[in-house]
């Protein structure tokens, strides 16, 4: 049965949309499940980064993903993530995907979960066990150089 459209799904807010794109399809035509998980990975580091404050994160475990409808080229996704579980060290996700033209679900991943590192690239506590929506954990180091200089700072 068609999923019903709402604007928000079980509490997830669609903030990324992406344009289905030649280099983005299979053999079939369809959209390549590759490039959807390449940008869910990275859809997932940027949530985790946010909401720990600290850009030393990495993927630990993507659960069973069940593709349920495709895309055409020339379609336009939105890829959704809420933060279902706050560890010591990890952050567990949950992420939605949909077809913005079918109006059908691409696909759900019930548990994509990171784990937040130290400098010593071994997992560290982060210290955080609810969700933020604001900028208020956003990392204080660059990842490339080690400072970052805000204006008027
Ligand atoms: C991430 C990594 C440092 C974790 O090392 P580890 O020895 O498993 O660490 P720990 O056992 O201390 O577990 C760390 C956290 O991950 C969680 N975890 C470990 N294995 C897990 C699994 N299979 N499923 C879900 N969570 C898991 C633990 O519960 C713990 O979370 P918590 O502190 O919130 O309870 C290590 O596995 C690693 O480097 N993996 C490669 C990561 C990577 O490069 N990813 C990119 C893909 S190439």
């Amino acid at each position: 049965m068609a999923t019903p459209w709402r604007a928000h799904d079980d509490g997830i807010n669609f903030h990324t949309r992406k344009w289905v794109r030649p280099e983005d399809l299979n053999a079939n035509g369809s959209l390549f499940g590759g490039s959807l998980l390449k940008w869910i990975d990275e859809e997932a580091a940027i949530y985790a980064i946010v909401q720990l404050g600290n850009y030393r994160v990495v993927t630990k475990l993507i659960s069973e993903i069940n593709f349920e409808a495709s895309a055409l080229q020339g379609d336009l996704i939105e890829m959704g993530l809420t933060a279902t579980e706050f560890g010591r060290t990890s952050l567990t996700m949950r992420a939605v995907v949909r077809n913005m033209i079918t109006r059908k679900r691409i696909l759900t991943i019930e548990k994509i979960v990171f784990v937040n590192l130290g400098d010593d690239g071994r997992p560290a506590p982060h210290g955080y066990d609810s969700i933020t929506y604001d900028r208020d954990r956003m990392p204080r180091e660059h990842a490339a150089t080690d400072t970052i200089r805000l204006p008027g700072v």
